[in-house]
């Protein structure tokens, strides 16, 4: 018998305070129109003042047992991908944690910026078939909003807050690639291009938490390439091609990223989930907020199968695929 990850829950949450492009029109020299134009991005949630990453991703866990008919007694592990964590230490999975009230199993936080939920997602996958895990709550969760320049319209007008939740469920299958749940992933970093993507401040350097500085046309370059690159691979690990693909939900940060990816692919954009009008990009929470909302929508039908892939700092990139 083969054990597969299956996705029995999906939930997201934003927070209340929406800000649209045209916001930063008053301090910055920008415009709504470039920033639709060259980034997809219409509006994007800031958290309030008082609101951790830890609270959105109560929100979106609670919003994805809920869909899953399932309590936090029945999850086994909780997997949270942040790069903004509510303190340096204990993990914001551990709060998450503590807040739903789950007393057994274990949590820690992964940290692989805009790829962290593929990266969790993974691990999650890792857990599950190697036995150590029968359900695993599977988050992605930000407050970029806390870590943004917003004196640098090259960064500050990209990024948003908010949270997605999975909770993945151990299945029985037969090994194949006709089985339903996680059937592949793969994940690169390649550390000699940090300078593309990073915050300028940190634990052992400037004690500040810093704020995102991105060389944004370098990174547009390496993003096509290798988010197509990682596709291919998972696709063919999995024993399937370009072709059987039903579904891309992509990390959402750029709408040109996204439709020169599923060009690569050649899948047409009808099949690619796209959501970063409404939250720009949310990083780690990017790919589940938009399982989340395409699921809400009915578009995934049962045996479809589904590509997530995305690629950040690191630079980190990775991609998985599923049978839904
Ligand atoms: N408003 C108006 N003008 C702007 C703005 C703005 N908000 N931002 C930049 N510009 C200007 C630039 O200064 C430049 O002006 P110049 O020609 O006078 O020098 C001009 O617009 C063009 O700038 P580019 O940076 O070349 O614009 P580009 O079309 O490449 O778009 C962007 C920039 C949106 C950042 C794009 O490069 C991008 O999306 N890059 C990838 C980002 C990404 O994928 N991140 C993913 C990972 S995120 C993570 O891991 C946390």
């Amino acid at each position: 018998m083969t054990v597969r990850a299956v996705v029995r829950g999906v939930g997201h949450y934003l927070p209340k305070r929406v800000v649209p492009n045209s916001e930063f029109e008053a301090s910055l020299d920008t415009s709504d129109e470039w920033i639709r134009t060259r980034t997809g991005i219409e509006r994007r949630h800031f958290a309030a003042d008082d609101e951790t990453t830890s609270d959105l991703a109560v929100h979106a866990a609670r919003a994805a047992l809920a869909d899953a008919g399932l309590t936090a007694d029945d999850i086994d592990a909780i997997i949270l991908a942040t790069s903004t964590a509510d303190l340096t230490f204990p993990s914001a999975a551990t709060m998450v944690q503590s807040e739903l009230g789950m007393t057994k199993g274990f949590a820690f936080d992964v940290q692989a910026v805009c790829a962290g939920f593929v990266y969790a997602m993974a691990n999650a996958n890792a857990l599950i078939v190697s036995g150590q895990a029968s359900r695993v709550l599977v988050i992605g969760a930000e407050t970029f909003s806390r870590i943004l320049d917003f004196t640098d319209r090259a960064t500050c007008v990209l990024f948003g807050d908010g949270a997605g939740a999975v909770v993945l469920e151990a299945a029985e299958g037969k090994g194949t690639s006709a089985d339903r749940g996680i059937l592949a992933t793969d994940l690169n970093s390649d550390g000699s291009h940090r300078d593309l993507l990073y915050v300028d401040g940190g634990v052992s350097t400037t004690g500040t938490a810093g704020v995102v500085r991105m060389q944004g046309p370098e990174l547009f370059k390496h993003a096509v390439v290798k988010l197509a690159q990682t596709a291919t691979t998972s696709l063919k690990k999995a024993g399937l091609g370009e072709q059987d693909l039903d579904w891309i939900v992509p990390h959402q940060a750029n709408i040109r990223i996204i439709a020169g990816t599923a060009k690569k692919l050649g899948l047409s954009m009808d099949h690619v989930i796209v959501t970063l009008q409404e939250h720009g990009n949310t990083s780690a929470a990017s790919i589940p907020l938009a399982l989340s909302v395409g699921k809400s929508e009915g578009k995934f039908k049962p045996g479809q199968i589904l590509l997530m892939e995305a690629i950040g700092g690191g630079l980190a990139w990775g991609s998985v695929v599923l049978r839904w």
